[in-house]
């Protein structure tokens, strides 16, 4: 995902990932039992090492697309550590890919305030994991946005459009 951005939108942009590169956390109740069920099944064929893809293995792939000369920064760590203290400047592209509802709620508490009007908010995981769907209800509930979801595209990706008001 994050060669194909680099590749779609350029070299003249910065570009920042967070990501534990150790998996994802414990899913809770509030995830759904969809989630508990997937995490508790090690040997299912979408369970992909608890969704883990090391630094390492990010860099090769970036490096594989010579996406290389891109300005990059990776936040390494639980996005509860390392969004809150980022430094990222205003963002015209938000993509938060992080299953869970904490996961979620997190990256929009801390990086969607920093999306400019006009901005787009991917949000991978709405729709597909209730502690997700649930975490960007919550979030648009609680800071009175009027923001609605779109989908986009053959694949009806879910995204909102940041307003002025
Ligand atoms: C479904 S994978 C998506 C990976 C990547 N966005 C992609 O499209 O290939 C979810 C990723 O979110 C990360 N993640 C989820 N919750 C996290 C958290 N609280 N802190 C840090 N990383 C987290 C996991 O490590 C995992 O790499």
């Amino acid at each position: 995902m994050a060669a194909g951005l680099m590749e779609i939108l350029g070299s003249d942009r910065c570009y920042h990932f967070f990501d534990s590169f150790s998996g994802l956390p414990e899913a809770r109740v509030i995830d759904g039992e969809a989630a508990l069920l997937w995490q508790a099944n090690k040997s299912g064929p979408t369970y992909f090492e608890n969704c883990t893809a090391s630094e390492d293995e990010f860099r090769k792939t970036i490096a594989f697309v010579g996406k290389t000369s891109h300005a990059c920064t990776i936040h390494r760590g639980l996005f509860n550590d390392t969004v809150p203290k980022s430094e990222t400047g205003a963002l015209a592209l938000l993509r938060v890919d992080g299953d869970w509802y904490d996961s979620t709620m997190t990256c929009l508490e801390g990086l969607l305030p920093r999306v400019a009007i006009g901005g787009v908010v991917i949000i991978d995981d709405y729709g597909t994991w209730d502690g997700c769907t649930r975490a960007v209800h919550d979030y648009l509930a609680v800071h009175k946005r009027a923001e609605s979801i779109e989908r986009y595209g053959r694949s009806a990706v879910p995204y909102l459009r940041i307003r002025g008001t």
